[in-house]
């Protein structure tokens, strides 16, 4: 079965599952449409449901859609630059590695060999950034999985002539599975991510290269297109059996994709819904509830399911400790009906 390509804030896997349970789902669809596809976990389902379906997905994300667009038509020498990135990568010492406690349990302590050097980087600050190339040539001692990253996000953001080449591409996406959670950051006045480093807890591999090869098979059937959502609406026309799946960037998560989907917006989501619907379309559009009525304000004939849901990216409240909290909340699933 497929599986999102990379982690996604707001990656509908898990709801998915109880989308299921309460069955709202279409049981039949020969045309799949989702005009926010991020990580896609809603098209890997409807894939699974329906490989033969004509499929449309897009995403505002010029650099994701790139991804999706290298995987479907240059796979193997997408996977073959990402898997050289994973053989430099993985040969450096991480800032923990693995040991055994005294109950014999396996745990995670700290790794001096990779450990982050503060006084070296600040020799190589230049402005809001390092310089990590010119760090990297000049301490050969301070090769770490660390100095590796952020050295290759900073020539990814430097080559501002190509981008959108599989190099680029699978540049990203060594980086979007080496850097922190699912979250896009941007380098300010930019769209170019910048999000920093993660865990860097990788073993024998960052990447599974059979599901992107799932992909790209998957891909053949597929519309890829780079663009506002609204555009999307014309694929629906003169189709009998259309299934849309709407994931908006969530009412209060402005920042988690370095967009601003302010209510203006969400209202011209709502009219996309009730517009698909008109024209015979099975919509849904999935969104938080924060609890000022504007989807119920907004309902008309359409039905709202409620769900429990905790937030493990992007929206977590940070504790008096520090540490991060889960943030627990209100999700909803508007459903279009006439
Ligand atoms: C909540 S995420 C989708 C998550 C996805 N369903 C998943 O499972 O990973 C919302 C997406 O909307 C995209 N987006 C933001 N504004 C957009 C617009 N005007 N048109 C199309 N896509 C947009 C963002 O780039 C982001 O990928």
């Amino acid at each position: 079965m497929l599986k999102p390509l990379f982690m996604w804030a707001g990656g509908k896997t898990k709801l998915i599952e109880e989308y299921s349970s309460r069955n709202l789902l279409p049981e039949e669809f020969d045309s799949y449409i989702e005009p926010f596809v991020g990580a896609g976990a809603m098209f890997t389902w409807a894939y699974e449901k329906n490989p033969d379906a004509q499929f449309y997905l897009n995403d505002s994300n010029r650099y994701i859609m790139a991804i999706y667009d290298a995987v479907k038509t240059d796979e193997v020498t997408f996977c073959n630059i990402v898997d050289r990135y994973q053989k430099d990568y993985l040969g450096l010492p991480g800032p923990e590695m693995q040991a055994k406690n005294a109950k014999g349990k396996t745990i995670w302590v700290p790794n001096p060999a990779g450990a982050t050097n503060k006084e070296i980087e600040k020799k190589y600050r230049e402005g809001r950034s390092n310089d990590w190339n010119k760090l990297w040539k000049e301490n050969v001692g301070y090769r770490t999985r660390r100095s590796y990253y952020f050295r290759v996000r900073q020539r990814y953001q430097e080559n501002n002539f190509q981008r959108f080449s599989t190099f680029d591409s699978a540049t990203l996406y060594f980086l979007m599975k080496t850097g922190f959670n699912g979250i896009w950051q941007t380098k300010k006045d930019t769209d170019l991510f910048n999000t920093p480093c993660g865990t860097m807890r990788h073993k024998a591999r960052i990447y599974d290269r059979e599901n992107v090869m799932e992909w790209s098979k998957a891909l053949q059937n597929v519309e890829l297109t780079t663009g506002d959502f609204m555009e999307t609406l014309r694929y629906a026309f003169g189709r009998e059996k259309c299934f849309i799946f709407m994931d908006p960037p969530y009412r209060g998560s402005y920042a988690d994709f370095g967009v601003d989907f302010d209510d203006r917006l969400q209202q011209r989501v709502v009219d996309y819904l009730n517009c698909a619907k008109h024209i015979g379309s099975d919509v849904m559009m999935s969104n938080r509830d924060v609890g000022d009525g504007f989807f119920t304000q907004r309902q008309g004939t359409n039905i709202i399911e409620t769900f429990d849901v905790t937030y493990t990216l992007g929206a977590k409240k940070q504790k008096a400790d520090g540490t991060y909290e889960a943030t627990k909340a209100k999700e909803i699933l508007m459903i279009g009906k006439k």
